[in-house]
């Protein structure tokens, strides 16, 4: 095959793309988007400053675009993200009284995941919610500090509720290395879901990597995700210099291990990329394909 989209389909995966809306009138930007990738994310639309500014105040414009573009070019769309300390408004990190944010927090998930119901392959229901380091515990934020770790239990069954038909993953980053706490947090919680019957399918990895690329460990985390019953996707993944052979073997990774089921890459050209100067996907910012591209292809053609 000769895209991404199309090389990945031939095992059943997906190759995304984080989108910005803002560009979608770049044809540049939207021609590579749409030759390319067969699944989309939002990269900052659905979250929730953008989604409800103030309380009960909700707003789809900038995302009903993207999943408007998703839906007419028939690509696949991630949610991301309903729960998460970051990009939150200030209304509701005030919040103190536990019963009004459990019923903020229900309420953001039934409305923004009801709106897409049907639309969305698989939500980021929870993201980020780890502390880094070596604790293996939850981060400080309004949700943990008001309604205990037990908040993203009750994410998870509220979003099943709003849309049964998705697949909800739990998202983060600096858990793709085995060998971390912050992994292993992260693998307990699955297992301990899992066990007691918490609603969840898929783990996504965020893989944003140095220029050394994955860990030594990255498929055997990989592994150990998914044998526990869960899909396991890579989902915001951009290698600082974007080295072919690092791009390959993050790629080969996902594909040796079934229940990975799709890769996302964290924008279109480096000038796409969150990450400034650090040149990290696979189009350069004149929208040209990059050794890296070609490498990815050939990894997902198994060439
Ligand atoms: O749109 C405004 C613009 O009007 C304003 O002039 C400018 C000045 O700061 O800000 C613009 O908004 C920025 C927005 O990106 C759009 O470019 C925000 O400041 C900036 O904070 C925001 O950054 C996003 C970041 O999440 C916020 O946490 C990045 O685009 C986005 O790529 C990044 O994505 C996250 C994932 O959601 C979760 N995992 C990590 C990943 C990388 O940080």
């Amino acid at each position: 095959a000769t895209t991404l989209g199309a090389a990945a389909a031939q095992s059943g995966r997906y190759f995304g793309t984080a989108v910005a809306g803002g560009k979608l009138g770049d044809s540049q930007y939207t021609t590579i988007l749409n030759r390319e990738f067969n699944s989309i994310t939002a990269e900052n639309e659905m979250k929730w400053d953008h989604t409800e500014p103030s309380r009960n105040n909700f707003t789809f414009g900038s995302a009903d675009r993207i999943a408007n573009h998703a839906r007419s070019q028939g690509k696949q769309l991630r949610g991301h993200t309903l729960v998460w300390h970051s990009q939150l408004p200030d209304w509701v990190k005030a919040i103190r009284d536990a019963n009004t944010l459990r019923s903020v927090m229900n309420n953001h998930i039934n409305t923004v995941a009801g709106r897409y119901r049907g639309q969305i392959h698989s939500w980021d229901v929870v993201n980020e919610a780890f502390a880094d380091g070596g604790s293996g515990q939850l981060r400080p934020s309004v949700f943990r500090d008001v309604l205990g770790n037990g908040f993203i239990e009750e994410a998870f069954r509220t979003a099943r509720t709003a849309d049964p038909g998705a697949k909800l993953c739990y998202n983060d980053y600096s858990i793709e290395d085995w060998n971390s706490a912050k992994t292993q947090g992260v693998y307990n919680l699955v297992r301990d879901f899992k066990s007691r019957g918490v609603p969840i399918d898929c783990v996504g990895l965020q893989a944003h990597f140095g220029s050394g690329g994955a860990p030594g460990t990255f498929q055997t985390t990989i592994a150990n995700m998914a044998a526990l019953g869960v899909d396991v996707q890579i989902t915001e993944l951009d290698i600082a210099q974007a080295g072919s052979t690092q791009y390959a073997n993050a790629v080969k990774a996902c594909l040796n291990v079934q229940r990975c089921t799709g890769i996302t890459t964290w924008g279109i050209r480096d000038s796409d990329s969150w990450r400034g100067s650090e040149n990290p996907l696979l189009f350069d910012r004149s929208g040209n394909k990059k050794p890296a591209y070609e490498s990815v292809l050939a990894a997902l053609n198994g060439t």
